[in-house]
């Protein structure tokens, strides 16, 4: 740690973090190929070899990962040290079947710790502060990974996990924690107990909120800090390439998260050609590890859509904020769109709630979109049913899709204590 708490690394040059980054890829290239079977294969079927890597632009010489992949090799096929050298597995629920799963060694657990412990450092977390953590617990990375991280702070943790909604805010009221770690959309039904509750939400100990694991726009962003009186800053990363804290946003210039590059290599590239694409285009977000041990990962495909950004408070790049994931996309009567499109348009009606969800179905041979909305507390229902009606129009003229909106009472939709399920596909599959 430099003065300032930081890692030397973030305030290196980018030669030097280009120089460690080079060194760092050629040592886990070669550890994914003598290590594991599967990266074997596919680098010799692609007539590559590690020693090819000359330069970081080589890396796209490379195969790409993806999910199919990892899902094929089911359950450990993709670790690259003897099974007993595993400390520890995760496991991501699919929406298809099997769940892929991760392993970490006790060095990889230690790296991960550090690397979480500089995200909510940059989040402006410091040794001392309490961190309510509401990630779940258990095979999801989120709680474990941001716990490892908070106590490697030399922070307090309060292993709260998901769920139990009232509980949540009586803790929140009596621990009088300083940062709290949650998804955006349970950060938002909190807000609803809390209200519910009678108390004020600006008056609690909090002062950030550390959120992700799902896209929330800067919409939510607002909502949240106004209606906490905090900072709220997003925190990415995903189990395939480690957990929380592949990338983070810095408090002081809440402009998209700085990735933490002197472990992850990013590439954008063309989702449809594989081509890597320049600094600035937008395209999907692939990672390649630089120190794991026990899952090595070589040009993950993470579905996500994005674009690199220069750095701004660190020597790393950053990147735009995950608004959309290429597997989210909605097509209805052949136009695409996002969750999130939508998101932005029904938190512009006053009467509405921030909790939504999205209804596809198809009675004959046409899609159907339900959008179901919720009336905030002491909005009427004249104003939902004028909102309604503005809020078709608008989804209609500026997203080129039809949809019924279905104004529901407060607290009319299930909330999700974890990630929020927003699209509800009722369609039959063909
Ligand atoms: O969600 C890890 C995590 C836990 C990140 C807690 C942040 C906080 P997975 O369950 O494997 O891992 O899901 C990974 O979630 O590919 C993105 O599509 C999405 N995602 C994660 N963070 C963000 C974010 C965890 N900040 C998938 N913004 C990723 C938008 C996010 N999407």
């Amino acid at each position: 740690m430099s003065l300032k708490g930081l890692d030397l690394i973030e305030t290196a040059s980018r030669d030097e973090l280009q120089a460690l980054q080079l060194e760092r890829l050629h040592r886990s290239l070669r550890h994914a190929y003598e290590g594991n079977p599967c990266y074997r294969r596919k680098f010799d079927e692609a007539g590559v070899h590690p020693d090819d890597l000359r330069s970081l632009g080589d890396l796209a010489r490379f195969p790409f990962t993806t999910k199919a992949d990892l899902r094929d090799a089911y359950p450990f096929g993709f670790f690259a040290v003897p099974m007993e050298r595993l400390a520890r597995l995760h496991a991501s629920s699919g929406t298809t079947g099997k769940p892929t799963v991760v392993g970490y060694t006790r060095k990889d657990i230690e790296t991960w710790s550090k690397i979480v412990a500089r995200s909510i450092h940059a989040a402006g977390g410091r040794p001392g502060m309490k961190v309510h953590i509401a990630y779940g617990y258990g095979l999801f990375t989120g709680g474990l990974g941001a716990h490892y991280g908070a106590e490697e702070l030399g922070c307090t943790v309060i292993p709260m996990s998901g769920g139990q909604t009232e509980k949540q805010v009586q803790l929140i009221s009596d621990f009088r924690p300083d940062i709290i770690m949650v998804t955006p959309s349970y950060m938002l039904a909190l807000l609803d107990e809390f209200r519910r509750q009678g108390l004020d939400p600006t008056a609690t100990s909090l002062k950030t909120g550390i959120f992700g694991a799902e896209p929330w726009t800067d919409t939510v962003r607002r909502e949240i800090e106004q209606s906490f009186a905090i900072d709220a800053v997003d925190i990415y990363g995903l189990s395939e390439v480690m957990g929380p804290g592949v990338a983070q946003e810095c408090v002081e210039a809440k402009d998209g998260p700085t990735i933490w590059e002197d472990h992850f290599y990013p590439e954008v590239i063309d989702p449809a050609t594989g081509d890597v694409l320049p600094d600035g285009a937008e395209g999907e977000l692939v990672f390649t590890s630089l120190t794991k041990e026990a899952m090595p990962i070589v040009r993950y495909r993470t579905r996500d859509l994005t674009r690199l950004l220069p750095g701004t408070s660190r020597v790393m790049r950053r990147m735009e904020r995950i608004a959309r994931r290429s597997n989210d996309m909605l097509i209805v009567r052949g136009v695409n769109a996002y969750p999130g499109q939508f998101e932005e348009h029904i938190l512009g009606c006053p009467a509405f709630s921030p909790h939504f969800r999205i209804e596809l179905t198809r009675p004959g041979r046409m899609d159907q979109v339900r959008l179901k909305v919720e009336l905030r507390p002491g909005a009427t229902s004249g104003d939902g049913q004028e909102n309604a009606r503005q809020l078709a129009h608008r989804i209609k003229t500026m997203i080129g899709i039809s949809v019924a909106v279905d104004v529901l009472p407060p607290d009319g939709l299930p909330r999700s204590t974890g990630k929020a399920q927003r699209v509800v596909d009722l369609r039959p599959k063909d």
